[in-house]
């Protein structure tokens, strides 16, 4: 898959909500419940984050889920991305780039959402071809005015903002002209998940689909 093609799959994952939910799963037994729970509340687009032995078999539940598109995050290598595509996921997203981790997206094709932190990593991946990123870690990178001061010199890339987005910020994010959405985890506590309260992470996701932009 080439990354031109990559990004249009990738900014319409973005274009379905505005908000794509940042999921650490311990038990993949409750991935699907979670995955319905989001998905009813009108956040279709999820990512399992590759962080925690249950999140292959927690991505294999959630793909059995009408409605649900799901992405495997946290892509750091290439043994991370043939993982992911077996197990089913449809996109990606990582933190960073390396040349090898593109390499095997574009090899195994599997949509790569790449992160970017400064304007040379930016550059860089649109110069292979990538023009929807992930602008991580966004809070702690000076959030919306750096974010808004990139869409004057490269407007061409379009972002989906992460890391300490929240719903107190999330709406200045989305009304940026490079924002097409907004990752975060605030949708799925791990205490909610824990308790299996799938009707307050419903309630929460459908805050987070009523966010303008
Ligand atoms: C992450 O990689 O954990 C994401 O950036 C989510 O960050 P958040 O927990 O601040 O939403």
């Amino acid at each position: 898959m080439t990354p031109e093609h990559a990004s249009e799959l990738n900014a319409r994952v973005c274009a379905l909500a505005p908000v794509i939910p940042v999921l650490v799963i311990d038990d993949a037994a409750l991935a699907a419940d979670l995955a319905r729970a989001l998905v009813a509340g009108g956040l279709p687009a999820l990512e399992v984050t590759l962080r925690t032995p249950a999140a292959l078999e927690a991505i294999r539940e959630m793909s059995q889920v009408e409605g649900g598109v799901v992405g495997a995050g946290t892509l750091l290598t290439d043994k991370d991305v043939e993982a992911a595509k077996e197990a089913g996921a449809t996109f990606g997203v990582s933190p960073g780039a390396t040349r090898r981790l593109l390499d095997a997206c574009e090899a195994n094709d599997l949509p790569l959402l790449p992160g970017a932190a400064t304007p040379s990593e930016a550059m860089y991946l649109l110069e292979r071809g990538y023009s929807v990123q992930k602008f991580f870690p966004a809070e702690s990178n000076g959030g919306v005015p750096t974010l808004k001061a990139w869409g004057a010199p490269i407007p061409q890339v379009r972002f989906c903002p992460t890391g300490g987005v929240s719903l107190q910020n999330a709406a200045t994010y989305l009304a940026l002209p490079n924002v097409l959405c907004v990752g975060g985890s605030w949708v799925a506590p791990a205490a909610m998940v824990r308790a299996g309260d799938w009707a307050g992470i419903t309630r929460l996701a459908a805050e987070a689909a009523a966010l303008p932009r």
